[in-house]
């Protein structure tokens, strides 16, 4: 988007399913800019999983500073069974994250026309995930001693800081202001005798400067419950990095599959690029089928191009996967036998 150039976009397929949806969204979003005459400029890195077992690297020693030059990252998913998922995981995504300040991890969660929902009140959901991306329980500070003797023991430090809350939770803050005004904090500051009565200390002060958004601090165990029960009730939760990551796949299953649940890891500040994925992982027992369920993935990609400036391109993409939705159209994972492809090209022909 720099000087009248196309968006450049870095693409992850990464592992498993990621191979299948990213392709099948690209021609999704392709054919919705050409609607308004825009393109993106995609720009494949082969790095995951097969990159690993050849190299030992899940991307290359210079792979962030590579991705710094995008205006936004396009991924798929990582993991594979024969692979531990700390060296994937930590290999590629998490050293994103961190390294680009990603920070906002945003999972939006609606019941989509003819998806059926699973539990009584799913149907009217229509909540938003804000999830601490950056640090939390996802630490590197740990250690373990005494490997394989009886005596062995492992410990793990959450590390939660007033910069790290207070960005997260402004951010929680001020989207909730632009919808019901209803931000619910999760937390477990009843068990956890530090951290979490820290959050929750930030939260409070950070959102007594929204005037008219309401706070309500549930805890962990109760708002699973809560979810379950009257998922209609929130509307924009804020959570640790754990507690989001946990609470945002209840929430699509809720919402009827966790293949149409859409992220975005955001840099608010926008110095670095952010990444758009779907929540779902590489789902290796699938893999390989054309069966996977593409909605996650272009649902991503409609937030990409709101957050590139495209938001008419992202409405449409959005109406046009709902209106194949209920067309019947879908994968087998919402009860349907159409194939990822199938599913797509439906979009583009709705697109066109
Ligand atoms: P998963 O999300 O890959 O799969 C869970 C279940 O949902 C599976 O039965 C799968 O078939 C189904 N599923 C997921 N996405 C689907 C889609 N688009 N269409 C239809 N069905 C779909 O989670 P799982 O099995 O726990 O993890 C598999 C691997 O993915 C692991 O290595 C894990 O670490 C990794 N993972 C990676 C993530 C990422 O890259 N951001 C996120 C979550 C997991
Ligand atoms: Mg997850």
């Amino acid at each position: 988007m720099k000087d009248g150039q196309p968006a450049s976009i870095a693409v992850l397929e990464g592992d498993g399913i990621g191979k299948e949806v990213v392709p099948a969204a690209i021609t999704c979003i392709d054919a919705v800019l050409a609607r308004y005459g825009e393109a993106v400029s995609w720009r494949p890195f082969e790095w995951g999983s097969d990159l690993y077992r050849r190299t030992g690297r899940m991307m290359p020693p210079d792979g962030i500073e590579t991705l710094s030059t995008h205006d936004a990252i396009f991924f798929g998913a990582v993991g594979a069974p024969d692979i531990p998922d700390t060296e994937t995981l930590w290999g590629l995504l998490i050293p994103i994250r961190r390294e680009f300040e990603q920070y906002v991890n945003l999972r939006p969660v609606r019941a989509l026309p003819g998806i059926a929902s699973p539990v009584l009140g799913g149907s009217d959901i229509d909540l938003v995930i804000v999830r601490e991306n950056t640090e939390g329980e996802y630490s590197e500070i740990g250690g373990r001693m005494f490997r394989g003797k009886p005596e062995e023991a492992a410990m793990q430090e959450t590390v939660f800081t007033r910069k790290g809350v207070t960005r997260v939770a402004r951010y929680a803050a001020s989207l909730a202001a632009t919808r019901r005004s209803r931000l619910t904090s999760a937390t477990k500051s009843n068990g956890i005798l530090h951290t979490m009565p820290f959050w929750d200390e930030v939260v409070e002060e950070v959102v007594a400067e929204y005037e008219g958004v309401r706070l309500e601090k549930v805890l962990i165990d109760a708002l699973a419950a809560k979810l379950v029960l009257n998922p209609a009730s929130f509307d924009v939760i804020v959570a640790s990095n754990l507690l989001g990551d946990i609470l945002s796949d209840l929430a699509g299953a809720i919402a009827g599959s966790i293949g149409v649940a859409p992220s975005a890891s955001l840099n608010p500040e926008r110095h670095y690029p952010s990444l758009f994925e779907p929540v779902h992982g590489s789902a290796p027992d699938i893999a390989g089928q054309g069966i996977a369920n593409p909605i996650g993935q272009i649902w991503s990609g409609a937030m990409m191009l709101d957050h590139l400036g495209f938001s008419d391109a992202a409405s449409d993409l959005v109406a046009a996967f709902e209106a194949v939705l209920l067309s019947g159209v879908r994968t087998p994972d919402l009860g349907g036998d159409a194939s990822t492809s199938r599913v797509a090209s439906e979009i583009v022909a709705r697109l066109t």
